[in-house]
């Protein structure tokens, strides 16, 4: 039922220049990635050996190292991170089938002070991959979700690793027997914790801005390029709180999650309590774009 990211217990990592097997990868302890959540991070999808979307996977590490100031120097950029995934992805035998890759910067390992380090600290770059199977019961049934504060702060534009409010409104939703929780600030939903959301109200497709309250996410910005090619409009005015019980369908979007039905939202079922047409259309057309490789 679940999608999962299985790990191989020989499986090869990257991590400051060398690639070797888990076991043996080593980060300090003064690693300010542990000590403060001090880094950034990505995590992409491949199929068939495709990193799908790589570029705009790219453009947003950029855009969150550059919005924490953290600067990266001669063989590491971004772009070469994609390199090192495809290298991972054939090391660990993941040229076929579905994988995810995680990667990750931080400020580097100093001994702890808020401030930055030195210069000559060099930022922490690990990089792995894991097999992974999608949800594919769940995308056809559809998912539950609750609603939880929107405790995070306000850059959640960036991809950072401080990631507390997530981890324990995720927590929450799974002690509930949910799937995902949908954080409400000022009264409207904002996204999940690990996913962005659409919602179809009064017949039209709605979703939270990209502003500095939401993570600008790579399958909400495809499935709006989608939406678009069908003539399907999607106005970006954020559902507030109030029209929740007028939402008609539901759907999360997520590198791991894709298009994921709600049906129930705070055990209430949402419009008829299955997925509705539009989800379905637009389910079919992001899976026909990751099976053709994106970009
Ligand atoms: N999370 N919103 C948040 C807060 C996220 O963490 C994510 C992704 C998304 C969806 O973004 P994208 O479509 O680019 O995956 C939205 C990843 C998958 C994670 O933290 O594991």
């Amino acid at each position: 039922m679940s999608a999962t990211a299985d790990r191989d217990p020989k499986d090869i990592v990257y991590v400051n220049g060398s690639f070797l097997p888990r076991a043996q990868a080593r980060v300090s302890v003064e690693d300010r990635g542990f000590v403060f959540g001090d880094g950034v991070y990505e995590v992409l999808r491949a199929i068939n050996g495709k990193l799908f979307a790589a570029r705009f996977h790219n453009q947003r590490l950029e855009r969150s190292l550059d919005g924490v100031r953290i600067a990266l120097e001669g063989d590491h950029s971004p772009a070469r991170f994609v390199e090192i995934g495809r290298q991972l992805l054939k090391e660990n035998n993941l040229l076929k089938g579905q994988a995810t890759l995680y990667m990750q910067v931080t400020r580097g390992a100093t001994i702890r002070a808020h401030n930055f380090p030195p210069p000559d600290v060099a930022p922490t770059v690990y990089i792995s991959v894991a097999r992974f199977t999608p949800y594919t019961d769940l995308a056809e049934s559809g998912a539950s979700a609750i609603t939880q504060p929107d405790l995070r702060w306000a850059r959640c534009d960036l991809k950072t690793l401080n990631l507390l409010p997530n981890v324990l409104a995720s927590q929450t939703a799974k002690e509930r027997g949910a799937f995902e929780a949908m954080l409400i600030r000022d009264g409207v939903v904002t996204e999940g914790t690990k996913t962005n959301f659409f919602g179809v109200v009064n017949g039209s497709l709605r979703t939270h801005p990209c502003d500095s309250h939401i993570l600008p996410g790579i399958t909400r910005s495809v499935l709006r390029d989608l939406a678009r090619d069908l003539k399907i409009e999607l106005d970006e005015t954020p559902i507030k709180v109030s029209e929740i019980p007028k939402l008609s369908e539901l759907f999360l979007t997520g590198t791991t999650t894709d298009v994921m039905p709600i049906v129930k939202l705070d055990d209430k079922p949402v419009g008829k309590g299955r997925p509705g047409e539009l989800t379905r259309k637009l389910q079919r057309v992001l899976a026909e774009s990751l099976a053709s490789g994106g970009d």
